[in-house]
């Protein structure tokens, strides 16, 4: 039989905020509105077949942590192991969207679709955005054929190791930059343009971490190399026991001399080191004299939590 059961699960975010006003669409407060009142409120959710809802966190997503991460993917792991259950959709918020869903695909890589929704607009709206995208995500979620990490927001669907918030306010807030998107969400149908994520379906990247029994997580930090950059931030942070840092450098890669000899100085000290860039499209291009290696693409955010996953025991993402 097909399975048909969709799963959600609530984290907060924008998409469950509330406002005093319904014209005001930035004085809300985030992660007010449960996820099955959410759900309730949009009736053709239910066309397509069983919908269960639970809500893991309930948070302002600028405030995302290791723990709620963990509890994703445990209860991402146990749901898609039913066999009843075609795909999962989490609501959350957009600010920190991209990095939860890039640790999910590296620590789950679902043989199922999971995919992250959410607003720009509090549920309170006059013409709120987050039902839409709801129904838009629940449409790729039981999409056949669909597998690993997407977002789903305005209509689009965005890879997880490529997707960046790139707005501050418009409703289409995310870009997949040169990757281009995965496809699109037309009136309920799926319009897909490149293969979906990759979704080996073992589940258990890292046990330890997909199951929630990891105990302690590495301390990995982002620096910006930048006009008039100093080597002190990075000896701080090697004197406090930094285990990695990524720097957000210039252009293809480059960094301000004096940033990059502490940079340098803590690799010899054993920190790990990864270059990423301050541009919000392109990678890093390697060449082979480089001494501080390249992110492989990922943004410093992304490459911050693909080291920390690492110096866990995680194999990569590519
Ligand atoms: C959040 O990220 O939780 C608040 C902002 C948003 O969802 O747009």
């Amino acid at each position: 039989m097909t399975p048909s059961k969709l799963v959600i699960l609530g984290t907060g975010g924008t998409i469950a905020g509330l406002s005093s006003s319904a014209t005001d669409n930035i004085g809300y407060t985030a992660a007010q509105v449960g996820v099955a009142q959410l759900v309730e409120a949009i009736p053709a959710l239910l066309a397509g077949g069983a919908v269960v809802t639970e809500q893991v966190a309930q948070l302002d997503s600028k405030d995302m942590d290791f723990a709620v991460w963990a509890a994703l993917a445990s209860r991402i792991n146990d749901f898609l192991a039913q066999t009843d259950v075609c795909g999962i959709v989490i609501t959350h918020g957009t600010d920190t969207l991209e990095e939860t869903a890039f640790f999910l695909q590296a620590v789950c890589q679902p043989a199922k679709p999971v995919v992250l929704t959410c607003a720009m607009r509090p549920a309170s709206a006059l013409t709120p955005d987050g039902p839409q995208n709801v129904l838009d995500a629940a449409a790729v979620a039981r999409h056949p054929g669909a597998q690993g990490v997407v977002v789903v927001c305005a209509g689009t669907i965005h890879g997880a190791i490529d997707v960046q918030k790139a707005h501050t306010y418009r409703l289409n807030a995310f870009t997949p930059g040169d990757a281009g998107p995965v496809g699109y969400v037309e009136e309920g149908c799926v319009r897909q343009l490149r293969d979906w994520p990759a979704g080996s379906g073992s589940g258990d990247h890292l046990a330890a971490v997909a199951s929630g029994t990891a105990t302690s997580w590495p301390q990995v930090e982002i620096v910006m190399s930048h006009a008039g950059a100093r080597g002190k931030v990075v000896d701080a942070l090697v004197s406090s026991g930094v285990q990695g840092i990524v720097v957000a450098a210039t252009g293809n890669g480059t960094v301000h001399h004096a940033l990059e000899q502490a940079l340098l100085r803590a690799q010899a000290a054993g920190v790990q080191v990864r270059r990423s860039t301050r541009c919000a499209e392109g990678h890093v291009l390697p060449r082979p004299d480089d001494a501080i290696p390249d992110s492989k693409g990922l943004s410093p955010v992304k490459a911050r939590i693909a080291l920390m996953l690492e110096l866990m025991g995680w194999p990569g993402t590519r």
